[in-house]
This record gives C-alpha cells, structure tokens and sequence, in this order.
C-alpha cells in the first residue's frame, strides 16, 4: 500500500509510526509532516498545497496512492474526502457534510436531541439579546460556545452569570474574539464529573471501538491553569469502567454513526466522543471527525492489529471483517511544551537527549511542534514533543515517560508531572 498522510503534529507521528509497522505499507508519504515523522522508516515528507484539495488529488494520482489518512479536522471540515471521492480515491476520514459534527456545535447538538443521544440540555442562540437572555433564565454555573471551529478554544465554562455574558460579548459582540465561529453561539447545562475520550473506527455502518483514554487540558499540574489543546493522556481511562464503555457504544456511538447515515450524511473514519461520566451517566461532550491529539499517541501503542488494513476497511467498507485487538497494557503520554505555551511563546531552541530518550525501555518520542535547523531539530510550535511509554499499568508506564522526558531538555521547557493522576487515584 502507498499512503498519503495529511498532517505535522504528534498525533500524525504516532498515526504514521504505527502505520509503518503493516507489512502491507510500503511507503507513507507525509504532507507536511514533521522531522520525527521523516526519520520513521517508509516516510518521506513532501510540501503540498492543503488550500489546494485538487493539486492534492493530483499529487495522490501520480504517486498511485491507495489511501489517504488525513489528521486535522480542518482539512476534511474543507471536504477534501469529497474531492478525492469524486476522484475515485481512498479517503480515512469524514465527508465534508459528515465533519460538521465537529466543524459546528449547533449541527452536533440539534443531530443528538433529534436521536435521543444523551448530551447537555442546551439552545443555539443566533443573536446577542436572545443569548443573554437565556443565561439569566437559566442561570451559572453554565457553558458558553462559538459555533464553528476555533481550534478548541471557543468554549467558556462561566461558573458565574457576569462570567457568561461577558463571554457573550466577547463571541458576538464587536470584538468577535472567535470570527465567523462567534456569529452563532450554542449555550449549555454545565455538567459534573470527569471527562473521558472514546474514539471509534467506523466505515459508516460498523463501528469499532478503541481503548478509552484521558485527556489534561490544563496546562499546569492540579488541573490548574488555562485550557490548552492537551498536555498528557493516558490509556485505558478507568473512569469508563466495561460497563460504561458498553453504554456509551450502545447509547452514543452506534445511534449517531446511525443518524448520521439516516441524514445523508454517512459518517466514515474516526469519531472521537468527548464523554463526561458521572455515576453510571456518559453524556456527549462534544464529537471531534477525527483523532484526537495527544490521545492518538497512547490509543495507537496499545493497537494489536494492522492500521492500515482498518482505515482501509474504514474507506471502502467491510470493517466487520477487519481483526482488532488490543494489548493488556497501559500507555502514557506526556507533552513537552514551550515555556508560555498556551500564551505567546518564544521557539527555535535546541533539543536535546532526543535520541537518549527514545533508546530507553518502551519509550517512542512523539514530534508535534519540531523542526529542522541547521541539522538540529529546534522547537517550531506551542506543544513540542509527546513522550509516550508503555507498561503493565499505568503506574509502569508513567514512570517510564517521566524518566524518558526527564533527559529531554530545550530552553524554557514546560510539562505536567501529574499525568495520569486520576487513574493512579482510583
Ligand atoms: P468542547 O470543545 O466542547 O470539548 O469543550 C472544551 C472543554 O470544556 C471540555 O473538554 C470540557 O472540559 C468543558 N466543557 C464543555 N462543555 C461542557 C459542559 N456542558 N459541562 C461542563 N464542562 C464542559
Ligand atoms: N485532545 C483533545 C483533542 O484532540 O481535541
């Protein structure tokens, strides 16, 4: 198989690692991947134009690709499936119609009441007066959020009624702090418990459930600190116990897979369920059209069967035949970011003890925000490395990443030491 990889974070390494280990890839190209992902065997990174989806297409053509894995949501809420679709070739991942789940709150929201799928109560306001006058009815603590994409940060969590109308003004007044995302807002009950993420394959009509795993948006220890796309994940999450996981298939992912066909829309590729689970409750957060990052980098680890052989199955159908296991161990991950991060930061610092990191004992190095310069790789974004480990529990595999991590260094380096803390709890 020839592949094509849409992407250049940590989760487009671990997707392209994991990749690379099917007997049946050949060669991954990655687009515009990364220098971790350019030292993983079979990959080579090349420069395409993602504003561009036909001259991808023609770039997929030319090299008989017989699959493309795209990572970020943004691409395919631009409907690069459908474009390649009409070409005839492979896509893993949603159509444009099917990423709405995630491209906009409202759809989401107003597709889970039509089926029953169990989520916040909530309202889709279209204008300020209207907004604000349902958090006054409804009063704090309550949810706020932008309606379209805003690379996770259009969500307020207002534990007070001035916190949420001054985030009404933000979104839709002048300032329009999210842009087109904050023309329309939805404005949700505030729900209790702990969060876990559920991602699933699906080819549209099966479904394949993956490990589940959680997430630390905060980015200082304690959950303290501002939201930031993720500092540290760790797999299976126990706070989904057999039982819950088996609701949430039961109740969440098989009915929206389900809708989503019913509406036309048929739902291909990764769907990423953000749960809150509270008792014996799981309700839907929020749906993500693709995979989530860093949960990628300790759901793959943990992947007993052929990646490639499933995404393929996922493209064109036939899932339910597909083999998928999943290793009796634990992952992991934690994310080295640059020192500010999610505030501005400065980049371009040296790393070092990349290599001394990645010989030790089931550790791979994850490169989101990395580059090269003059021959050594220096830090390029906000979350720069995911040091993942696995073991027998996540108490083995949390020792391992932090003692991976801790002969990582870059100038102002900045990480968590507390991933994995609620499990570690239990
Ligand atoms: P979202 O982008 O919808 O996942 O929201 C980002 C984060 O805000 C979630 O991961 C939660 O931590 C929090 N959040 C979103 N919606 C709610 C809600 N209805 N109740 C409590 N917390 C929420
Ligand atoms: N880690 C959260 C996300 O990928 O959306």
């Amino acid at each position: 198989m020839q592949i094509l990889l849409i992407g250049s974070g940590g989760r487009e390494h671990a997707l392209a690692w994991k990749l690379a280990q099917s007997t049946q890839v050949e060669k991954i190209y990655a687009a515009p991947g990364n220098p971790g992902i350019a030292a993983v065997e079979k990959c080579e990174c090349v420069e395409l134009n993602l504003n561009d989806l036909d001259s991808v297409a023609d770039f997929a053509e030319e090299h008989g690709i017989d699959l493309t894995v795209v990572g970020p949501e943004a691409t395919l809420v631009a409907g690069i499936a459908d474009v390649f679709a009409t070409r005839g070739l492979a896509v893993f991942g949603p159509s444009k119609a099917a990423a709405e789940l995630e491209g906009s709150k409202a759809f989401a929201k107003n597709i889970m009441a039509k089926y029953n799928i169990p989520t916040a109560f909530f309202k889709v306001c279209e204008d300020l007066e209207t907004a604000k006058a349902y958090v006054k009815e409804k009063g704090a603590p309550i949810v706020i959020k932008a309606d379209g994409l805003a690379a996770g940060k259009g969500v307020v969590v207002a534990m007070t009624e001035a916190e949420a109308l001054e985030a009404i003004d933000e979104m839709m007044g002048e300032q329009h702090k999210f842009g087109g995302a904050g023309a329309r807002v939805v404005i949700e009950e505030f729900m209790q418990g702990e969060e876990a993420s559920l991602l699933a394959f699906t080819d549209g009509e099966h479904i394949v459930p993956m490990i589940a795993s959680q997430d630390h948006k905060r980015a200082f220890d304690g959950d303290k600190g501002p939201n930031t796309g993720g500092m540290g994940t760790y797999a299976p999450a126990p706070v989904l116990t057999d039982i819950l996981r088996l609701r949430a298939v039961e109740k969440i992912l098989k009915p929206i897979v389900a809708a989503m066909k019913a509406e036309g829309r048929t739902y291909k590729g990764c769907l990423y369920a953000g749960l809150m689970v509270c008792g014996d409750e799981v309700k839907v957060v929020e749906f993500n059209c693709r995979f989530g990052d860093p949960e990628t980098q300790v759901v793959l680890p943990l992947l007993d069967g052929d990646l490639a052989e499933i995404m393929l199955a996922c493209a064109t159908g036939g899932l339910d035949k597909v083999d998928v296991a999943w290793k009796d161990c634990a992952a992991v991950c934690v994310v080295l970011a640059s020192g500010g991060y999610p505030e501005s930061y400065k980049q371009g610092y040296p790393i070092s003890g990349l290599d001394k990191a990645a010989a030790m004992p089931e550790t791979v190095v994850f490169h989101a925000g990395t580059k090269m310069a003059d021959g050594e790789v220096v830090t390029a974004g906000g979350r720069v490395l995911g040091v993942t480990a696995t073991g027998k529990d996540i108490a083995e595999a949390q020792e391992r990443a932090y003692k991976a991590a801790g002969v990582i260094s870059f100038t102002d380096m900045q990480y968590r030491k507390d991933i994995a803390w609620r499990a570690l709890k239990k």
